[in-house]
């Protein structure tokens, strides 16, 4: 089983530039299924429906979110009826989005789940406590399984590897948008990498416009945000699974870097 996952997908640039090389994605990589982090589709700040659906078009079979997931309203209802928009599952059971999403396709099942860390974060559950309760529902259908888990601390993220280390297939982290190489396959068999990184627009402080980023760190003033449009990449990763088993076989970094012509 191949899987591509990208990294948090952040405003029109990440989006116009993912939904243009999709093709080429495809052709490369032929993967089974397409995943991506979606709590910065629509200007970095939530997702709305005109944001995810041209990418669930495009051949992307889930998306999973964050803190930001939840940043636009008017979307919530949206998100509550879109099976394949996952919230971590560590939030509160009202919460908009779904706990977890199996995908079934070519006779393969994927689930897919997301967690957000505790350190540095909005509050939340433990990731730790509520992985171990929801696992033997989550391994119920499918050995084949893959965790975004969405958090600022790269000692969390690593430690929460070890923790899930043979009891799925993957674990990603998102969030920091800033791409980590130290993608490995752990002992017993789990894909680790601590952060895919962002798709979007690079020439930013993770996604932001440097030059407000850089008022607001030298004044200490608070400034309305604005989203870059300059230097997109495309952060990613790519698995192969045994799907028999469930345990990774390979992980390899995405990380590509496109021109400025939006
Ligand atoms: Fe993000
Ligand atoms: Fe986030």
């Amino acid at each position: 089983m191949k899987i591509v996952f990208f990294g948090d997908v952040f405003g029109k640039s990440g989006r116009e530039t993912l939904l243009d090389a999709m093709p080429k994605l495809k052709d490369r990589y032929q993967a089974d299924f397409y995943i991506l982090n979606a709590e910065n589709l629509a200007d970095g700040k939530g997702l709305t429906e005109k944001t995810a659906r041209p990418l669930f078009n495009a051949g992307i079979d889930a998306m999973t979110g964050g803190n930001h997931l939840w940043d636009r309203p008017e979307s919530l209802d949206y998100i509550r009826s879109e099976p394949r928009i996952i919230k971590p599952l560590n939030y509160p059971r009202t919460t908009p989005g779904s706990p977890y999403c199996t995908i079934v396709k070519h006779d393969l099942k994927l689930t897919v789940l997301c967690l957000t860390g505790q350190l540095f974060m909005p509050p939340c559950d433990s990731p730790f406590s509520t992985f171990d309760r929801y696992l033997p529902e989550l391994s119920s259908t499918t050995p084949c399984i893959l965790l975004d888990l969405h958090g600022e601390s790269t000692a969390e993220k690593r430690a929460m590897g070890w923790h899930v280390d043979g009891m799925i297939s993957a674990l990603i982290g998102t969030h920091t948008h800033i791409q980590t190489a130290d993608e490995e396959i752990l002992p017993q068999g789990t894909a680790y990498i601590t952060d895919a990184g962002m798709t979007g627009p690079h020439d930013s402080v993770i996604g932001v416009k440097r030059h407000i980023i850089l008022e607001k760190m030298r004044s200490g003033i608070p400034v309305r945000y604005e989203v870059s449009d300059r230097g997109p990449q495309i952060n990613g990763i790519f698995i192969t699974l045994d799907h028999h088993t469930g345990r990774a076989l390979q992980i390899e970094r995405i990380r590509e870097c496109y021109k400025d012509d939006l």
